[in-house]
């Protein structure tokens, strides 16, 4: 797969991409799987909720997410590594309301089905600025009115005033666009596409945030 962004390393391929669970558990030293059920439960998932999950990964999400829905509820994963979609598509693959469709989310889309949630986590950071902006549009265009756009990523903080256990991997292992990601102020740039309603929860001494931005009517 042709890399659009060579400095992004949120365009996963090869060993990352085929062990990505496996490689997050061991990177966190096994807290992984805890701070990410937290996380998916502060989403305050409803049982009739349908989620379109913008960079979905292995199916992961996805499957702590149905753990909340009805079968009237709904999942659909956009992701465009072929690695990743074989390993969604094993883990749910008895599941009749959760999908994933090959789809680029960095381009403009509309999708004639809205949704009540649209998520993303750990894929907002790796981008430039203006295809982060198109990707609010697209998340704005696939809800519902009232419907949440849901951010699990980095906090905003100044890099260099974080704990040495946090900056020196971050440092390591993040690429140029997180560091202009957690200067900005993301509240107030979603307010300018059409959101509000912030609510927030932290994780790991502030510097993850679930950010839960509600569509304008
Ligand atoms: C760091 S992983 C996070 C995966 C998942 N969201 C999670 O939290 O476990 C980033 C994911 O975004 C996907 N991705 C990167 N660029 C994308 C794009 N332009 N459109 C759709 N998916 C993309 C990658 O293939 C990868 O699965």
């Amino acid at each position: 797969m042709t890399k659009f962004y060579p400095d992004s390393k949120v365009e996963l391929q090869g060993f990352t991409a085929k062990f990505y669970d496996k490689i997050m558990n061991i990177m966190t030293f096994g807290s992984y799987s805890l701070f990410i059920k937290k996380a998916i439960e502060y989403m305050e998932i409803l049982p009739n909720d349908t989620i379109i999950d913008f960079g979905a990964g292995t199916g992961r999400n996805a499957l702590l997410m149905n753990k909340y829905l009805s079968e009237e509820g709904e999942i659909l994963g956009l992701e465009i590594s072929d690695q990743m979609i074989a390993q969604f598509k094993k883990k749910t693959a008895f599941i009749e309301n959760i999908n994933v469709n090959k789809q680029r989310i960095d381009r403009p889309f509309t999708r004639e089905k809205k949704y009540d949630k649209v998520f993303i986590s750990f894929v907002f950071h790796g981008f430039p600025f203006d295809v982060q902006k198109q990707i609010i549009k697209n998340a704005f265009n696939a809800l519902n009115e009232n419907g949440e756009f849901i951010i699990l990523d980095f906090n905003e903080f100044v890099t260099d005033e974080t704990p040495f256990y946090f900056r020196i991997p971050f440092k390591i292992i993040e690429c140029k666009y997180a560091f202009e990601f957690v200067k900005r102020d993301w509240k107030r740039i979603l307010s300018d596409f059409g959101f509000g309603e912030f609510r927030e929860k932290t994780f790991l001494k502030k510097h993850i945030r679930l950010l839960k931005a509600k569509k304008r009517n």
